[in-house]
């Protein structure tokens, strides 16, 4: 059973900005599945494109690994191929979270975790690189060259798959805030939670991130899953 995530309902009287501290990690696996909507599907998601795309002995990227959840649903879906999946996050606590998990899971391939900002990340023969809800928190004047970085260093026919929390409309962020209410969440958390997330999480429109990817090179860019503000692009080289 997982920690339950109960952060946002503390009786501190200040908002502190979100950061993946160890606070996070110890409730992320609860977090994550309350708040992102489709995330489970997501990475199944994720999963069927590597399975269409990803070929032996080459390199995954899974960019904001956190603590495994892409990387560890690739492995399993993949079996063993020979690849290895660069696991890559710049948090200490999410780091050190996902270095104790590996020890108790049987893996098919390798796992390379690299505690590292994804912003420098070399990325080469790689025919999946998969960012889960994590681009978000790079700062967006960084955000045309992360894809840049991400697309010269993958072999033609790779894939990337891109989630991302995007910006919309009010009616929609409302919806949202109801979805996370029927999951558990109190008016009280969801509305801390928004305010510590206001300046670590700035989101782009659809159309910004479809412009930036196009831009970037790549010959196929499709929104695969929606729900709420929450959506998940496939791109392919
Ligand atoms: C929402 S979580 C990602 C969830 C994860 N991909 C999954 O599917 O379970 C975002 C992660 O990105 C990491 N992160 C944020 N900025 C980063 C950066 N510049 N470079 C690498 N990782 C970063 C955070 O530490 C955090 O673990």
């Amino acid at each position: 059973m997982d920690k339950k995530d109960q952060i946002f309902d503390e009786g501190f009287s200040q908002v502190s900005s979100f950061a993946f501290d160890e606070k996070v990690v110890s409730v992320f696996p609860d977090m994550i599945k309350r708040s992102v909507p489709g995330y489970d599907t997501i990475l199944k998601g994720i999963a069927m494109f590597a399975m269409k795309h990803v070929k032996r002995q080459t390199h995954i990227y899974d960019l904001g690994a956190s603590l495994g959840g892409v990387s560890l649903t690739l492995d399993q879906a993949l079996g063993p191929q020979n690849v290895t999946i660069h696991a890559i996050d710049i948090s200490d606590a999410m780091i050190a979270g996902l270095n104790q998990l590996l020890r108790t899971q049987q893996i098919n391939n390798t796992i390379s975790v690299e505690q590292q900002d994804l912003s420098e990340t070399t990325i080469k023969n790689a025919s999946m690189v998969a960012s889960n809800f994590t681009l978000q928190f790079i700062d967006p004047a960084l955000r045309n060259g992360a894809v840049k970085n991400i697309y010269q260093g993958m072999n033609q026919g790779g894939v990337f798959v891109l989630s991302e929390k995007v910006k919309s409309s009010d009616a929609l962020i409302d919806a949202y805030h109801g979805y996370k209410k029927i999951n558990g969440y109190s008016d009280r958390e969801i509305a801390r939670k928004r305010q510590a997330l206001e300046d670590t999480l700035l989101p782009d429109t659809v159309s910004e991130w479809k412009v930036r990817l196009t831009e970037a090179g790549f010959s196929q860019v499709e929104v695969w899953f929606r729900a709420f503000n929450f959506v998940s692009f496939v791109c392919v080289k």
